[in-house]
Parts: C-alpha cells; sequence; structure tokens
C-alpha cells in the first residue's frame, strides 16, 4: 500500500529574479535572469512527498488565471491528487516574488487565492483527510482553517505535522493536538520556546540548516549533509514533504530526520523550491555515500 499524505496548504507561482546586487531603497538595479516556478509552501510539500512515492492529496486553491492553470497541471504531473484543488474565479493565484543573490534570497508572497482556502472548503473534502494517514500544515492559508483541519485531522486520528512557516503565533489547543512541530530556528524563538510547556516542546523537531535537525524530545542531534548550494528556496519544504513522507511509512524518528535531511540537501543543489526535490531511490544512492546508512 502506498502510504496517504494529505497536504493542507498554499499553491504559488514563484517569480525569481536573480541579481548581482539587492537593490536599497529606492535604487534600482541591472539584474541576471528571471524565471518561474512552481512553489508554495503547501504544494512544495506535496511535491517533496510525492517524489518519494506517497499517495499525495492537496487540498488548496488556485485563481482562474495562467499561473492557476499551469500549477495544476504541473501537479498533477507530479502525480498529486487534484481534486481538493478549487479554481476560484476574479482572484490571482498565490505569487511569491522572490530576489535571489549569491548569498541572500528575499520574498515577498501576494497570497491571493491562498486566502479562499477556508475551513468550509476543507470541510467538503473531509472524506481526502479520512483516508489519510498523514495531515501536512503550513501557515500560508487561513489560521482559523488551521485550526478546523488539526481539530479535524486529531478527532480522525492522523498523524498531524505542523510548519510554522511563515511564523504566526498559534493558539496552545492547537499545538496541542499536533504530532510534530517543524519550526526553523528563528520560528522556534518566536514560538518562545523557553516558556512552553514540556508536551509541547517534545513535539519539536528544529531545522537548523547546515547544523542540521534538533528532536527535542530526545534531545537529538541529527546531523545536516553537507553539499554544494545552488538555491536553498524550498529546503524546509522538502524536509516537511520527506518527514510526512517516512512518517507515513512508520520509520523510527532517527530515520525519517536522516533521510529528510538528505532530501533536503539534495534539493538545495538545483534552482527553483522543487528543482532538486529527491526520489527514494536518489536519496538511498546519496546514502550510500555517508558510512552510517
Ligand atoms: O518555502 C518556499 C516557498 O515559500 C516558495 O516556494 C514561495 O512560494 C513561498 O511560499
Amino acid at each position: 500500500k502506498k502510504n496517504r499524505v494529505c497536504v493542507v496548504g498554499s499553491i504559488n507561482m514563484d517569480v525569481v529574479t536573480t541579481t548581482r546586487k539587492m537593490p536599497k531603497q529606492g535604487e534600482t538595479v541591472l539584474g541576471k535572469d528571471f524565471r518561474t516556478y512552481p512553489g508554495g509552501k503547501g504544494a512544495n510539500q506535496a511535491v517533496a512527498a510525492s517524489r518519494l512515492g506517497s499517495d499525495v492529496t492537496l487540498i488548496g486553491a488556485v485563481g482562474d488565471d495562467v499561473f492557476g492553470h499551469d500549477l495544476l497541471t504541473h501537479l498533477s504531473e507530479e502525480g498529486i491528487r487534484t481534486e481538493g484543488i478549487t479554481v476560484i474565479p476574479n482572484v490571482p493565484t498565490g505569487v511569491a516574488n522572490i530576489i535571489l543573490t549569491n548569498n541572500d534570497n528575499r520574498i515577498i508572497v501576494a497570497p491571493g487565492a491562498n486566502h479562499h482556502v477556508t475551513p468550509e472548503v476543507v470541510k467538503q473534502h473531509r472524506k481526502l483527510i479520512e483516508q489519510s494517514d498523514v495531515v501536512l500544515l503550513q501557515l500560508e492559508i487561513p489560521l482559523e482553517t488551521i485550526a478546523y483541519t488539526v481539530d479535524l485531522a486529531y478527532e480522525l486520528g492522523n498523524d498531524i505535522i505542523l510548519n510554522p512557516a511563515p511564523f504566526q503565533t498559534l493558539p496552545e489547543h492547537i499545538l496541542r493536538k499536533v504530532t510534530y512541530l517543524t519550526p526553523n530556528e528563528t520560528e522556534a524563538e518566536a514560538m518562545g520556546l523557553t516558556k512552553l510547556d514540556i508536551d509541547i516542546k517534545h513535539k519539536i523537531v528544529m531545522t537548523l540548516g547546515e547544523r542540521g535537525v534538533h528532536f527535542m524530545k530526545d534531545d537529538m542531534m541529527i546531523p545536516a549533509f553537507s553539499v554544494p548550494v545552488v538555491d536553498t528556496t524550498g529546503a524546509g519544504d522538502t524536509f516537511n514533504g520527506a518527514f510526512a513522507h517516512q512518517l507515513a511509512n512508520k520509520q523510527p524518528i532517527e530515520q525519517i530526520i536522516r533521510r529528510a535531511n538528505a532530501a533536503s540537501a539534495l534539493s538545495v543543489t538545483k534552482m527553483g523550491a522543487q528543482g532538486g526535490m529527491p526520489t527514494a531511490l536518489e536519496v538511498e544512492q546519496f546514502l550510500t555515500m555517508y558510512p552510517k546508512s
């Protein structure tokens, strides 16, 4: 049986400009290159899990425009079930404006249709959540939808992974029902890590970029793999999608994190959020280069 992951989250078109120099306030610079790439934290995480072999459903929304239709086609080509994706008229598809230099990236997300992923939309697709083992969420859709989905998934006995990005303050009753929280360092700090009670702290899998991942419950550090970096956009999403895939496969936590680290390392070696996301075979081949696989 293929393991089922249901992602409830955002779908964006990433419009990416590369430049040698980041413009300052009021400044215009000549850039290097421009391209569009499929993105959005929800879609990225769905693609990461699907490439690894999970059976993935995405609940989300796009606008009735060129970006929206292109993204829908792209997601089906990635093998993702798209029946949970609503096309919303008169609203633009979500867009992330990304400026990339050699050592920096700056992103503005215009949510567009992602704002319209309401609790009602999730309610309509309840069946997709019922049929899943793992439910995976981020914070690029309305908070009330996150709350509704977490309540529903908890009631249905699903494992729930919540990636608190981009950061918003979450009510404690949501945190209690989640199985794993996957903040990066900045998000963990914003959550008030030191003040969190022990039950919530123990759910935290904190990603620390090239320093690896800290699983708080066992106070375990799982090192990252060092690779030549081309584009770190989507590295966290690859980690989360891979984490969900491994969790649906009922792997032990150390294995889950190690493989998610490998997937995420491979993802930064290519341009675009979804560019380097690996297949399961590519992850296994990559791990054979490291002794403890
Ligand atoms: O996490 C990376 C993603 O964040 C990008 O693909 C962009 O769409 C923003 O949502």
